[in-house]
């Protein structure tokens, strides 16, 4: 059985913010049990979304009232669209309600938009309380729970609003991901893949067998994405330089997430995302045919029922990208692989590198081709 604890590193000079992240089947169940321990705090409250509310947030609720004095359970509705500053307001206005001080803990549990919005409330409230993150989809196991960026969506864009608050601990357990429904796990493989293409070439051979998508076989894919992410994080906590390559496939593919008015799932994005980046990185000279065509060839298998967008037009994606926080001025900035397993680096260490706008409608030519 894959079983692990990854340690984020983040002891810097006056204070050390490291924390593990703890990989086990049967892990809430265990928490619930009082086999695996929580910082201590004066309360500790879930904050949860509705449907994770009725899976596995009230059966938490009840195991942990009896290791624990002050157990409360905060609900709010599933989806993106509440991963707003009303939102959050209200969870703090409940937080409040119950009494929860400076000592107290925040349990996220759920997929990314719990673990953005209750990170953020965490961080602001009363100045910033702890948390510990308990996600229950794919993406969040492997890329959302760790790291500590935080954030809400605003009427001008996606986490807009946001902080950088680590959490203390993250606890994944692969057994939540049974009730969790299929697209949702393009997501969480999306991210998977590209830890693969930006730092495992062993898991790159791995994927290219992968045709299940249970706990077992997942466990083994989640550990070792999530020792990717932590590696990154602990280097470069702050997106100074080394963690943009955790944005591979994210300009092309955040851009037609937005095209589709954020109808196409993100994963879905992120796959043709890297599909073009991949394919702009072949067109600039740094990336050879042959580990082109085997990252394609793993790209298209492995999102081949992933949903498509119905079109793609160059000109409205280019603006798109432009616009993207990445893109500073006119200029298109991507991190791109240079080989299977490792990312390309400039001269003066830089992930960063200037991708033309014409290169950029290229590549979305390439995927109409892919895609048609
Ligand atoms: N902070 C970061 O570093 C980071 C990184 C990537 C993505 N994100 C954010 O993550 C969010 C997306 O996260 P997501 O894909 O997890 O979506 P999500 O949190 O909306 O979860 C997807 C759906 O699955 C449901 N669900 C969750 N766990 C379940 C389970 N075990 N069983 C059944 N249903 C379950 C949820 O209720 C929801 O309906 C976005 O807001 C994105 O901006 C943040």
């Amino acid at each position: 059985m894959t079983a692990a604890r990854v340690r984020v590193s983040l002891r810097r000079e006056s204070e050390d913010r490291s924390y593990d992240i703890l990989i086990r089947r049967g892990a809430l169940e265990e928490l619930g049990a009082g086999n695996i321990s929580l910082p201590p705090g004066s309360s500790y409250s879930i904050v949860t979304d509705s449907n994770v509310a009725r899976l596995h947030g009230r059966r938490l609720k009840g195991a942990l009232s009896k290791q624990y004095h002050e157990v409360d359970l905060v609900v709010f509705p599933a989806g993106e669209a509440t991963k707003s500053l009303e939102t959050a307001s209200n969870v703090a206005t409940r937080l409040n309600e119950l009494s929860v001080d400076r000592n107290g803990v925040i349990l996220t549990l759920g997929g990314g938009v719990v673990g953005d919005l209750a990170g953020f409330v965490a961080s602001v409230y009363k100045r910033g309380i702890r948390y510990v993150q308990l996600p229950t989809t794919l993406l969040a196991m492997v890329d959302s729970s760790i790291g500590g960026k935080t954030g809400v969506d605003t009427p001008w864009g996606k986490n807009q609003l946001g902080t950088f608050h680590q959490p203390e601990l993250v606890i994944a357990d692969p057994d939540v991901l049974k009730t969790l429904p299929p697209q949702e796990m393009y997501n969480g493989l999306a991210e998977i893949v590209k830890c693969a293409i930006i730092a495992d070439p062993a898991m790159f051979v791995r994927l290219r067998d992968l045709t299940k998508f249970d706990a077992e076989t997942l466990s083994g894919f989640i550990v070792n994405a999530c020792r990717i992410k932590a590696r990154v994080v602990s280097t470069d906590e702050r997106e100074a330089n080394l963690r943009t390559v955790l944005n591979f496939g994210h300009t092309v593919g955040h851009a037609i997430e937005r095209s589709s008015d954020y109808q196409l799932a993100h994963g879905a994005c992120v796959f043709l995302g890297m599909l073009a980046e991949s394919w702009i990185a072949r067109h600039l000279g740094l990336l050879a045919e042959s580990d082109f065509k085997e990252i394609t060839e793993l790209l298209q298998r492995l999102s081949g029922a992933a949903a498509r967008p119905e079109s793609l037009n160059p000109d409205m994606l280019v603006a798109y990208a432009r616009a993207d926080k990445k893109a500073l001025s006119s200029t298109l900035r991507m991190s791109l692989p240079s080989k299977v397993g490792m990312m390309h680096s400039t001269r003066d260490g830089s992930f960063m590198v200037p991708v033309p706008q014409e290169t950029f409608r290229h590549s979305i030519q390439y995927l109409k081709d892919v895609l048609s």
